[in-house]
């Protein structure tokens, strides 16, 4: 069923369309509002706006537009009042609409990509590094795309296309030979490695036999050098230890973690194969191909001493997936700061003559801070993934102590509402906006965050455990303005999961829920509910019910766990 909302605004779109005035989707929901009191309607229009370009006064704009609205389905009555025109939903929908969400666990998901395949490439840290904030973003927006295509029926592949090829291996490689040991690295992890990679780096500058040494050390490990292999598997393991620890709190998994190492094998043909379609072109030495027409510089395939670069190994990783997934897109989700890179390279293999190119999408987002500061990589005061999250749950906890000390599990809620609060966090505005981490924010109960979510999802369990199963007859029941309200928000579920999919936006998703979330909690606190009796009750269990499942369906899709109890 079509929500009331999109079906009005279509109408609206088709009758100003027949005057002569066409409007886009966006224009159409911007020429509306919500009357401020219900009793003047669940939607309205104020035609002032309207009276330049109809060339008429709103009054009479309202009256002539109230007779275009007969038999639309969910719609009762348009009513117009000076320059408004007031629309009324019909109840028998509304009523509809919850006995829909009830009949269904999985309100919201569709069909739409049956039988296609998305690959999605995210996370992606580069190995022998620490997990920072800087990472949050791509493994928190790719995990929320996965899950929204899943919900609308794709078939995904989860990639992270570890880095962990480069000359840097050959640094670490001889680092680790001359100044370290399996124990060291086995106690210190992955900050051994980042000691030895600084070390290699501060004395390289004036050394330059070392930074020969370690050329030749990545060009043994290239050569397959059983040694050199063995050491970078090691390396390998020990970072991805680390990190399966944060993908685990985060509730994250992965089908494949083939990285640029898996590529190196397959980068000769790829280059030859841009050669022969004559692409390629020397560039001081160095092998290019030229963007001119696309106004971009020279994409890098070849560095002057014929090794290959983060672009080669993403058109080569590109065309295998093709080969191997037949994927409808292949999405990569990094920081906005890879845009031009993402450009490209993209261009490079609609240049080769793939039409699949087309497929190749890079959603990109902003940077973010904590308390202003920048979290660039190669600062000393990186704030760790691991210690953010940490720290949240410490704090969860502390509340959750103070207000709740009788509750069982405490630590395993403080652990969904305190990982769940910085997810939410990192969803919760446009992906391409910058933004600034902030306590108070971000694990608040009563604002714009995710704890607040949770933990209106926990109310709704809880009227569902006091007040039974949302069973009973509920036909002919006339919904007050709170529960229309609300019962209308919870009809655009469907809709808002499409767009958010559609523009590569789980904001769309937090945003929508965040607006759930208003309208119970006044249903909440304005009508009765386990003290009412008979159809009211049944009803209004039944609405708790149904925000239930689409609150609880909002944060599966944004990657946060839910919990029944708070
Ligand atoms: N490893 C890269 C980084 O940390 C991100 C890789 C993104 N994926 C890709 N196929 N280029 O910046």
């Amino acid at each position: 069923m079509r929500d009331n909302k999109t079906v009005l605004m279509e109408k609206t779109a088709e009758i100003l369309a027949a005057k002569g005035l066409t409007l886009s989707e966006s224009e159409v929901a911007a020429l509306f509002e919500k009357p401020s009191d219900p009793k003047l309607g669940d939607l309205a229009l104020p035609c002032f706006k309207l009276a330049r370009t109809l060339r008429q006064a709103p009054p009479k704009i309202a009256s002539d537009l109230a007779s275009c609205y007969e038999d639309v389905p969910g719609l009762a009555r348009a009513e117009a009042v000076g320059g408004y025109l007031n629309f009324f939903y019909d109840s028998a929908s509304s009523v509809k609409v919850v006995e829909e969400i009830l009949a269904d666990p999985r309100y919201g998901s569709s069909r739409e990509g049956k039988g296609k395949t998305v690959c999605l490439d995210f996370s992606s840290p580069n190995i022998a590094k620490r997990f920072h904030l800087g990472h949050l973003g791509t493994t928190v927006i790719g995990n929320a795309l996965r899950n929204l295509l899943n919900f609308c029926g794709y078939e995904t592949v989860a990639i992270n296309h570890l880095g962990d090829w480069g000359t840097q291996f050959g640094k670490l490689i001889y680092a680790y030979k001359h100044w370290s040991s399996k124990t060291q690295v086995e106690e210190g992890g992955i900050d051994e490695l980042v000691r030895l990679y600084v070390k290699f780096c501060n004395l390289e500058a004036e050394d330059a036999d070392l930074k020969q040494a370690a050329r030749d050390a990545f060009h043994l490990l290239e050569e397959g050098d059983e040694e050199s292999l063995e050491i970078w598997q090691y390396f390998k393991e020990i970072s991805l230890r680390e990190y399966e620890k944060t993908y685990k709190l985060l509730g994250i998994t992965f089908d494949s973690y083939n990285g640029e190492a898996f590529f190196s094998d397959k980068m000769p043909a790829v280059v030859e194969e841009i050669r022969a379609k004559g692409l390629l072109e020397l560039d001081n030495g160095a092998s290019v191909v030229r963007l001119d027409e696309e106004n971009m510089p020279p994409c890098l395939i070849l560095k002057s001493d014929g090794s290959t670069l983060y672009p080669s190994r993403d058109i080569a990783a590109a065309i295998w997936r093709k080969k191997e997934y037949d994927f409808h897109k292949c999405i990569y989700v990094t920081s906005a700061g890879q845009s031009l890179h993402f450009a490209q390279w993209f261009s490079v293999v609609r240049r080769m003559g793939y039409e699949w190119a087309e497929g190749l999408v890079h959603v990109p987002y902003g940077t973010m801070s904590v308390g202003g500061e920048k979290l660039a990589s190669r600062t000393g005061n990186v704030v760790l993934l691991d210690d953010l999250l940490a720290e949240a749950v410490r704090k969860c906890g502390e509340v959750i102590e103070e207000k709740h000390p009788d509750l069982e599990n405490k630590q395993d809620i403080a652990e969904a509402v305190g990982v769940g609060a910085v997810v939410f966090n990192a969803l919760a505005n446009s992906r391409i906006k910058d933004s600034d981490f902030n306590w108070e924010d971000a694990l608040s109960f009563e604002g714009n965050a995710g704890p607040y979510v949770q933990y209106t999802y926990a109310r709704s369990a809880s009227i569902l455990r006091k007040g039974g199963a949302p069973e009973g007859e509920t036909e002919g029941y006339e919904p007050c303005g709170e529960e229309t309200a609300l019962i209308g928000k919870l009809a655009e579920f469907p809709d808002t999961v499409k767009r958010a999919l559609a523009e590569y936006e789980p904001s769309i998703i937090s945003r929508y829920l965040l607006a759930v979330c208003a309208l119970f909690n006044q249903f909440y606190h304005n009508c009765r509910i386990l003290n009412e009796e008979g159809m009211t009750r049944t009803f209004r269990i039944k609405l708790a019910a149904a925000t239930h499942t689409v609150i609880g369906n909002g944060l599966d899709l944004l990657g946060i766990r839910r919990t029944e109890e708070i």
